[in-house]
């Protein structure tokens, strides 16, 4: 069971145990230039209950088997089938345990897939999960099935100075050769796919920490030689990770050692080996001339995901792949609200927002459509998605709000106590709330299993005479691709009523059927339902669904000058600023509509001068300000309008609406971008980052209103740090792509920065994303670059990934060009590396929104790729679903 092959489907509904238990593993892996050697011993024994007689099945991945024994005799070849995929073992023992030894033999400098054992510049490192341990020896690799393991590693001392794996260091010493070996053992039972091992010639930033019981933990970042000093800042990430899941959460670290090691070849951010995080180098190393404000935050982002998963995902694990959420999304979570208390909690849950609205919901809402917990796959590493993580994070969100912050913790309470130790599963979860606090979370869970964004009308009604005003509230979900059902769901809609002095009112309510109220959270459970507020002076504006504290597409019949009122009153920052981006959303669509018949784009004075005013706003933190003036984007407006979607009418009406608005705050907006320059040595602190996203924007408006490139290139030549200087080279590139200014600064840039592959990720990917017609000349041309090295993540990311999910209107050209180089480019990559190459492909999902014109030109390009023979389990299975 549970066993994916080419084409077949692995269902949630055929879990079952294993028939064998596996109680510890011993490794012996031995690095060469040329090979690897690894030597596995497997105590097992068959399982009570289990079927008897039934044959092992071990999962492997493209391996050769060198040799087996069964107790230290070696197995007569009658007795096992060995194919790279798998090792099948007849007539083992009924009762009392047996060890197997079983060899196989790697070549990790071939391994381009970046999964199992490879190198990396010459580092040797791992990546397990999901299904990469049986890529490094024959192993029941699924998440079920718990061991300690003891691994002994052996290389050259030159090459490979340092040897890490997980847990605790046992022993080392000097070998013959001049090799030398390390001993790890991990004492806490863990899964395969948090196995790791590391060797290299690496230098090391250490530190320590002392835990909230008083033991001292030895903490150790390693990167390429040379460059230690970057990780100073993700070191003080960590630092204050782990201060914050002791203070919030109660948790512990619970070994002698924590490392990172930071890889420059890496599929994904990061991962959570036990003990031995091992990182994408783009989330570890800093440097303030080089880093952005964005980076910092990324790396203290991921650094804090990947510690707190110790705790969510190491200590309780999962029962199956199905349940992946119950790691990814509550650390999502976790770290969500790590950031919100280390920077500005509003801040922080807009950019959460935004980034589910621009990448959760177009999942949601198109072929690639799966639930939370989904129910069946056929290539597991296609479901690390927007929808299991954000999503997935949502939904604890939604729990918090239920059951109260108060319960929210006891209900983690008990999980840790409970499910320490196990492989558990979204019920085990859901269990602990309600038994911590009563809570029926009976309808909630539905949230689990149906895939989908529900649309939440919200109608409003005043009686002056009485003094009462009534909310009608409904739900809707659409029965989409998956399939997966429409029932009624429970949405915490959290509110509030907002006085003409800002603040909010109380008022006694009265709910109908199909919901009940707490003081500001409406319980939505019917598929719709009316809340009465009695007893009111005068008609309060209605602030709904505060925080965000439920992932719905809200229709409101709202009146303009009570939204209007809200952007200037609500005491919801997170809700002040959504007034705005909705009626700037409304702005932008009508625009389009009018430049698509190429009509005048008209903009509302009042929107357009309540968007100033809100930038211009003192009492606001600049982080804050900067959010409101950002505009949705391209993206952004093609998913509100959602069908017959042209981007070149979508970008004329932008670049329109942000003139017009450029214009009108011109006088405004020059003296506060005066006033931002930044005279103090750069620093990466949040007040800081807020001020210089805030200066961002502005030299946008600036840019347009001037339809001069000076300020940009001005700024450009000016800045001592890297958001100031990519900001305007990517302005000057989007803006001016003809200037000469512009092709001076992209020509120093590539010069200045040359030997820094991560700054250059950043010159690659803002060319890319030029929203031009042209840009698919220069990306194809880009492609060509001595650089440019497609089977290097970050780079095929930074162009190709770039282009295809960043660039609406080069990507989605009119001809087709783009669909058809894509898809070109994402064929050769799936040959290198099939995860990367089916995550870009996922830039195609949306094909059906588009025009007629565009639509049939990504149809047939998905067409001909489906009938391309040997693409990748996972390029076909995106394909497949994008085109149901
Ligand atoms: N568990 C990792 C995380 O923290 C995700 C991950 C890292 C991953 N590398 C991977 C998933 C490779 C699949 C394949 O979210
Ligand atoms: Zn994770």
């Amino acid at each position: 069971m549970l066993r994916p092959n080419q084409d077949q489907v692995t269902r949630l509904s055929d879990y079952r145990p294993t028939d064998f238990r596996l109680a510890t593993v011993d490794m012996r892996v031995q690095l060469f230039a040329e090979q690897a050697d690894v030597l596995t011993l497997l105590t097992l024994e068959r399982r009570d209950g289990s079927v008897a007689g039934a044959d092992l099945v071990l999962d492997g991945d493209e391996l050769t088997l060198v040799s087996l024994t069964l107790d230290g005799a070696p197995l007569d070849t009658a007795r096992y089938d060995a194919t790279p995929q798998g090792l099948t073992i007849r007539g083992l023992p009924d009762k009392g345990s047996f060890t197997l030894a079983i060899e196989t033999r790697l070549q990790p400098q071939l391994n381009t897939k970046l999964m199992g054992l490879y190198r990396s510049n010459g580092v040797w490192c791992t990546q397990c999960e999901a299904e990469g341990f049986r890529r490094i020896t024959y192993f029941p690799d699924r998440p079920d099935v718990l061991a300690t393991y003891r691994v002994r590693i052996e290389a050259d001392k030159a090459e490979a100075p340092v040897l890490l794996s997980n847990g605790n260091p046992a022993e080392h010493g000097l070998m013959e050769g001049g090799r030398h070996f390390a001993v790890w053992d991990d004492p806490f039972p863990k899964p395969s796919y948090l196995f790791a091992l590391v060797a290299g010639d690496l230098d090391r930033l250490g530190d320590h920490f002392t835990t909230m019981s008083g033991r001292r933990v030895a903490l150790d970042i390693y990167t390429e030689k040379g460059r230690a000093h970057e990780a100073l800042y993700a070191m003080d990430a960590l630092k204050r990770s782990m201060v914050w899941d002791e203070k919030r959460f109660g948790r512990e670290y619970d070994l002698d050692v924590f490392s990172i090691v930071a890889i420059s070849d890496f599929n994904m951010g990061a991962m959570e080996n036990k003990g031995l995080n091992v990182f994408n180098h783009k989330y570890v190393l800093l440097d303030p001339e080089t880093a952005t404000d964005g980076d910092y935050a990324g790396v203290e982002t991921v650094i804090a995901h990947e510690y707190f998963h110790n705790w969510t995902g190491n200590r309780i694990t999962c029962r199956d792949w199905f349940q992946l959420c119950l790691k990814e999304g509550l650390t999502v979570y976790r770290d969500q609200e790590f950031s919100a208390d280390e920077r500005s909690a509003a801040v922080k849950r807009i950019a959460s927002v935004r980034g589910l609205t621009a990448h959760q919901f177009p999942e949601d809402q198109g072929p690639l459509q799966h639930p939370v917990r989904p129910s069946e796959y056929k290539e597991i590493s296609n479901f690390y998605t927007a929808t299991i993580y954000d999503k997935g994070a949502e939904l604890v969100r939604m729990i918090a709000t239920i059951v109260g912050e108060k319960g929210f913790r006891a209900g983690m309470d008990l999980y840790f106590e409970r499910h320490d130790g196990d492989a558990a599963t979204i019920e085990d979860f859901l269990a602990c709330f309600v038994d911590a606090t009563g809570a029926d979370l009976t309808q909630f869970a539905r949230w689990y299993s149906q895939a989908g964004t529900p649309v939440l009308k919200v109608a409003e009604q005043y009686d002056a005479d009485r003094g009462e005003l009534t909310l009608t509230l409904s739900q809707n979900l659409a029965q989409g691709p998956a399939g997966t059902g429409t029932l009624p769901l429970h949405i915490p809609v959290r509110f509030g009523l907002v006085g003409a002095n800002g603040h909010d009112i109380e008022p006694v309510a009265r709910v109908g059927d199909g919901g009940t109220v707490t003081e500001d959270v409406i319980h939505l459970r019917g598929a719709e339902t009316t809340v009465v507020f009695e007893g009111l002076g005068e008609r309060p504006y209605v602030s709904i669904l505060r925080d965000f504290s439920a992932p719905v597409a809200l229709r409101t019949t709202q009146r303009e000058s009570d939204r209007l009122a809200l952007a200037r009153l609500d005491g919801n920052p997170f809700n002040r600023w959504r007034a705005l981006s909705d009626l700037v959303g409304e702005v932008l669509q009508a625009a389009t509509i009018e430049a698509r018949g190429g009509g005048e784009v008209r903009l509302d004075p009042a929107i357009a001068d309540a968007l100033i005013a809100t930038g211009l706003d003192e009492t606001l933190e600049p982080a804050l300000r900067a959010q409101a003036l950002s505009l949705p984007s391209e993206a952004d407006i093609a998913r509100l309008l959602g069908e017959n979607v042209d981007p070149d009418a979508i970008h004329t009406a932008r670049r329109a609406v942000v003139t017009a608005i450029a214009q009108r705050g011109e006088k405004q907006f020059i003296p506060l971008f005066e006033s931002l320059v930044d005279r103090a040595p750069f620093s990466p602190d949040a007040a800081s980052a807020g001020r210089r996203a805030l200066s961002s924007v502005l030299l946008d408006f600036l840019l347009a209103a001037s339809n001069s490139p000076d300020r940009a290139a001005e700024q450009y030549r000016a800045a001592d740090n890297m958001t100031e200087q990519l900001t305007a080279l990517t302005l000057l590139c989007h803006r001016f792509p003809e200037d000469a200014a512009t092709r001076d600064a992209l020509a120093d840039f590539y010069r200045r920065f040359e030997g820094n592959a991560l700054v250059i990720d950043k010159w690659f990917s803002l060319q890319a994303t030029a929203p031009s017609a042209t840009a698919l000349q220069t990306v194809r041309g880009l492609a060509g670059h001595p650089a440019f090295r497609l089977a290097n993540p970050n780079r095929a990311r930074a162009l190709i990934g770039a282009f295809a999910a960043g660039n609406q209107v080069g990507f989605n050209r009119a001809d087709g060009a783009g669909y058809a180089f894509v898809a070109e480019m994402i064929q050769a990559l799936d040959e290198l590396n099939p995860q990367i190459a089916a995550r870009i492909a996922t830039a195609f999902r949306s094909w059906r929104c588009f025009e007629s014109v565009r639509r049939e030109k990504a149809r047939a390009v998905l067409a001909q790729l489906i009938e391309k023979k040997n693409l990748s389990t996972d390029l076909k299975d995106i394909v497949e679903r994008s085109l149901r």
